[in-house]
């Protein structure tokens, strides 16, 4: 389902200056090894608990069940309102499996509304008919700023076209044992679907906020967490090169603690996938991003399109960089060019654009091999729900290692917190701007 090409960032690729020894690599696998227990021991501590969503087939039943009730109301849009992790998840898998731009060409349109800049707002809700959209409100902790602002404008233009059955418009997804958002939803008749409390806002994409989402515009997330289950499968009986989230994390911690790259360059050849590179930029960040001495810095780019922006800095600038690309062996749809381009740009004749992108791909990895930059690559088999939701478990599973590898939380996020406290004092009027 997803292969791990890590031949360059062996020394016999790249040089010893930025690479490892094969053996070495083995060894420190062999070391590292017991953490995979240990992760997986840790499945009903806080935080951990992502680790068990998989299983829960009862939750995911009735997202299934859910959404098919829903769909027959014949929702024209599907709004989610939710902020960091109770965003990107869906927003990921909505790209991934649906496409760029689906909401031309499909219903129910579903839009993710991630900020309170008015005028983006404004850009969403004045597209959607309030009568026949459907409000999904996701918030972990049941109280953040932006996404009780944004619910406060809805339910306020839905009461104004729909007095008595505005409730009927709004699904409430958040930790169902904490937080103001189930007090209203039990208060106001809305439902609510539960985040498990031990779950955290970033690692919650196999829950309710992104899944519900996702079920609604026809995804399959049965097949979806089918995926992450079998990558569950290959973490517990993987050894050493075997285990992929392993490798993963050792490769990321050696590469930042004793090659010094800061820095990691997510970089997918396909824009299907861009935008779980986002997703892991805030689960890699906010996850090791403890200390002033700790926590490498994720950065997103786009192949082919970045190469024409930022593959000069990365060839031959600072090298404190090291990358993960990530690519899809089968395309979804090809394209053939036509025989019709001059003969100085003849190689292109007849050719498809998936080789276009694939041959770039090799392009860019084979100028960062010559100039001794580590990369890797992550190969799906073909985007769909299985390698997605693999996907998405390796990434979290690695950043659970990564706690463990670089001794911080990995589920904790007091920088963030400290943020929403000083605005709701602003915002209560006990601090000036
Ligand atoms: O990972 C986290 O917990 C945070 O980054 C949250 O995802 C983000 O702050 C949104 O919080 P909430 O889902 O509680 O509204």
């Amino acid at each position: 389902m997803i292969q791990i090409d890590f031949q360059n960032v062996l020394s016999g690729a790249i040089g010893p200056r930025n690479g490892l020894d094969k053996r070495f690599l083995e060894g420190l696998l062999k070391k590292c090894q017991p953490l995979v227990k240990k992760v997986l021991d840790s499945k009903t501590k806080p935080g951990y608990a992502f680790l068990g969503l998989p299983d829960d087939t009862k939750a995911i039943q009735e997202m299934v069940k859910s959404a098919k009730r829903e769909q027959k109301r014949k929702w024209q849009n599907i709004v989610v309102l939710g902020i960091g992790g109770s965003a990107l998840g869906g927003i990921a898998l909505q790209e991934a499996l649906l496409g760029a731009n689906s909401n031309l060409n499909r219903s129910p349109r579903l839009f993710f509304v991630d900020n309170v800049d008015p005028d983006f707002v404004n850009s969403v809700f004045s597209l959607i008919d309030f009568r026949k959209t459907l409000f999904i409100v996701v918030s972990k902790s049941g109280g953040t700023t932006e996404p009780m602002a944004l619910y406060s404008i809805v339910k306020k233009m839905l009461i104004r076209v729909e007095p008595k059955h505005y409730a009927d418009h709004l699904i409430f997804v958040t930790d169902l044992h904490s937080g103001l958002l189930q007090k209203i939803g039990a208060k106001e008749n809305i439902r609510v679907f539960g985040i498990p409390s031990k779950v955290g806002g970033r690692f919650s994409v196999l829950t309710a906020a992104a899944l519900l989402p996702a079920a609604l515009v026809g995804i399959n997330i049965q097949k979806l967490v089918g995926g992450a289950n079998k990558m569950m499968e290959s973490i517990r009986k993987g050894k050493g090169i075997q285990n992929p989230a392993l490798l993963l994390a050792c490769l990321q911690h050696w590469m930042d603690t004793e090659k010094k790259k800061p820095m990691v360059v997510m970089m997918p050849y396909g824009n299907r996938l861009f935008r779980i590179a986002d997703w892991y930029r805030q689960l890699l960040a906010e996850s090791i991003g403890k200390n002033p001495k700790t926590g490498p810095t994720p950065i997103n780019a786009l192949g082919t399109t970045d190469q024409h922006s930022q593959l000069q800095l990365y060839n031959e600038g600072p090298d404190n960089k090291w990358f993960i690309f990530m690519e899809a062996l089968k395309p979804g749809i090809d394209q053939k060019l036509g025989n019709n381009l001059p003969k100085e740009i003849g190689f292109l004749n007849g050719r498809s654009l998936d080789e276009i992108l694939k041959a770039s791909l090799q392009g860019t990895i084979g100028s960062l091999t010559k100039n001794g930059r580590p990369n890797i690559t992550l190969k799906l088999d073909r985007i769909s729900e299985e390698s997605v939701g693999g996907l998405l478990m390796l990434l979290e599973f690695q950043v659970a290692l990564l706690g463990l590898l670089y001794k911080v939380n990995a589920f904790d996020q007091p920088g963030v917190e400290q943020s929403k406290i000083i605005t709701k004092k602003i915002l209560s009027r006990k601090l000036s701007f």
